[in-house]
């Protein structure tokens, strides 16, 4: 199969993150591309499932995310799996203090990512992916790309 994984980043946290889910979709047999909402215009974006991921913003999605999502081909991506990520913080440094905010995290770009492709009647999955940051601008958490990683792998082995 194939996947794309779409994202926008300010300050490149997010941009790694969509780099590591798509070497897990490669390790994992499949095909990825990559698509930086910041360099390219999405136009025609045709795959069997979408990672879509943007920064956490004042609790939302980026611009540039929204614009995207609204602006998909419904005929086509009606049926096909569409998986939010995104980052947020800052988080503690302290792993298990961590992993306690993310588990409470409601307000993120991904959630309102996955909200926006569910109003528009798209096939959002019902996990999202948020990854923490633990400075404003970054850098990722240390654990960030092995829980990109394995989050990604469980996401593949449950696709038909
Ligand atoms: C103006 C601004 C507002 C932010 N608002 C939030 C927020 O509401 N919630 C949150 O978790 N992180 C917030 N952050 C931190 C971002 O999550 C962080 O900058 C982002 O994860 C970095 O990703 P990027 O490197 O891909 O841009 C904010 C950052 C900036 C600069």
């Amino acid at each position: 199969m194939k996947g794309i994984v779409v994202f926008d980043s300010v300050y490149g946290n997010t941009k790694q993150v969509a780099e590591a889910i798509a070497e897990q979709i490669r390790a994992d047999g499949h095909s990825a591309d990559i698509l930086n909402l910041g360099e390219r215009e999405a136009k025609k974006v045709e795959a069997d499932f979408m990672f879509v991921g943007s920064p956490t913003r004042m609790g939302r999605m980026t611009k540039k995310a929204k614009g995207f999502l609204e602006g998909l081909d419904m005929e086509y991506w009606k049926n096909r799996p569409i998986v939010a990520f995104g980052t947020v913080g800052p988080l503690s440094e302290d792993g298990e203090k961590r992993k306690k905010w993310l588990e409470r995290v409601t307000k993120s770009a991904a959630t309102r990512m996955q909200e926006l492709a569910k109003e528009r009647g798209l096939s959002a999955h019902p996990e999202v992916l948020h990854i923490a940051v633990t400075g404003f601008k970054g850098p990722l958490a240390s654990d960030a790309l092995d829980m990109a990683r394995d989050f990604t792998h469980r996401f593949i082995a449950k696709l038909k």
